[in-house]
Order: C-alpha cells, then structure tokens, then sequence
C-alpha cells in the first residue's frame, strides 16, 4: 500500500506572525533547490494569530497550513475559541485534534476529540488526530488499551469515507519534548496497533489508507529509520520544526533521500 508521507510541523505557542514568515520563506528558498517537499505533504501549523501571515506566505509553494485546534460549534458564545468556518476562510486546510498537551493542560477527552473531529470533516478540514500513552501508561503495559480507548471514542460514529481522509498522529507523551524517541521497533509496535483497531472499526481496506504520522522528538537524525517502518507514514514535529534547515532536513530524511 502506498501512502503518501506526510509531514507537519506542529509550532505549539511559537513563532509571532513575522516569526512564522521568516520561517516560512526560508523553507520556501530551501525547497526551491530541492524536491523532497514535493514528495510529501508538508504542512505547517502556526499559533491561530500567525496563520493569516503564513497562508499568505505559503501562498504558490508545497507548504499547506493547518491549525491546531477547532471547535465544534459553528459560532456563538465560546470565549478563546475558533471554529471550522472561521479557520476554512483563514485558508487553512489542515487541523490537529486531541494533541496531548490539550489532554494534559486543557481538559480534553476522547468525546471532545470525536466533536472537534466531526466539525473538522463538516468544514472539510483534514484532521491529525492525536493519540498516545503517558509513561506510567507504557511502563504499567496499558499503552494498547490507551491506545484503543483513544481510538474508539474519538473516532465513534465516523463512516469509512471519512477515516480514509483522516490522519492518525501516535505521539507517545513520554517522547514530546524530551528529547527520548521511542525505537523505531517501539513506535511500529504501536502504529500496528492503531491500524488494526481502525481495520477492527473499518475494515482493512479504509485502515490501509490510514496516514499514522509519528510524534515526539522526531528530528532529521532519526526520521528515516521511523518512517522506514511498515506503519510508520510520516511525523508530527514540534522542536525541529522551528528551525528552517533542520525541517527541510527531516523531510528529506523522511523520505529516504
Ligand atoms: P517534539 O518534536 O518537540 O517532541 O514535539 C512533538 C509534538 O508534540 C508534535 O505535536
């Protein structure tokens, strides 16, 4: 099965609007010269206020950009939200949903996860969801069961046409930020996992069309051997994508070049 790989730099709260076009004019002189970024769907997802800029920036090159979190009400009285409508007329194509710093600091759970999800395929955005076990979760032997539990709820009551449109991101939590990436061996152990309770919910022909990007200190040193493996579709990058060079790199790397 051949899936497209797909790499995002997921910003988190860096880069001010100027910063986010610095960064990506410098991607773009980068690319210019090579070709790798034509190879996979790189997406950029800059804080909500630096997205306009981005877009525009972005405007006529390989670069997509997405948003890092939706609301699933249309509009009305959600103080310091964002919805569907308001990122689709930003221009914005992508959104991730359920990242793990939104489980751990800002209440999330698997049911807002499946709300936000459904609002995103309304606004015909295409959603990273997020999903991964907390150390205590692995070092117990409940990452399979996290994982599944993740799973089920946040993609409840979503047809086969649509999860084929959705990419899955396994960021491990002990492994964002820190520096610890898991194995290669550790990260398809769980990527496996998550495609054959997709293929349990929709089948093995919608869960083989499944992109599962890995997260959590993925950098250009170590994406080739991690998107080498079978299940393994590309990233989800937080650190190195701050760094024009270093991005540029990982994507290459990605792609075996
Ligand atoms: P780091 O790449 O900085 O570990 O972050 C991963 C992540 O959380 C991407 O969403």
């Amino acid at each position: 099965m051949d899936r497209k790989v797909i790499i995002a730099g997921n910003w988190k709260m860096n880069k001010n609007a100027c910063e986010g076009v610095a960064l990506v004019e410098d991607l773009k002189k980068i690319f210019a010269d090579c070709s790798c970024s034509c190879e996979a769907d790189v997406v950029v997802c800059p804080p909500f206020t630096t997205i306009g800029a981005v877009v525009e920036a972005a405007k006529n090159s390989n670069i997509k950009v997405g948003a890092q979190n939706i609301h699933w009400a249309d509009n009305g009285a959600f103080t310091g939200e964002i919805s569907g409508d308001m990122l689709k007329t930003a221009g914005v194509e992508y959104v991730i949903i359920g990242h793990s710093e939104r489980r751990q600091y800002f209440g999330e759970t698997d049911a807002t996860v499946n709300a936000r999800l459904k609002a995103a395929l309304k606004y015909d955005l295409i959603p990273i969801v997020c999903v991964g076990e907390l150390l205590d979760e692995r070092e117990s032997g409940k990452t399979e069961a996290v994982l599944s539990t993740q799973i089920r709820g946040g993609f409840d009551g979503i047809s086969g046409a649509e999860m084929e449109k959705i990419v899955v991101a396994y960021e491990p939590v002990w492994a964002i930020g820190t520096g610890k990436t898991a194995t290669p061996e550790i990260a398809e152990a769980a990527h496996a996992h998550i495609r054959k309770e997709l293929a349990a919910m929709f089948g093995t022909e919608v869960a083989e069309k499944v992109r599962i990007q890995y997260g959590g200190s993925m950098k250009a040193a170590n994406a080739r051997e991690l998107v080498a493996q079978k299940d393994i579709d590309g990233g989800l990058i937080g650190g190195a994508a701050l760094k024009a060079d270093e991005f540029a790199k990982l994507i290459c790397e990605a792609l075996g070049k």
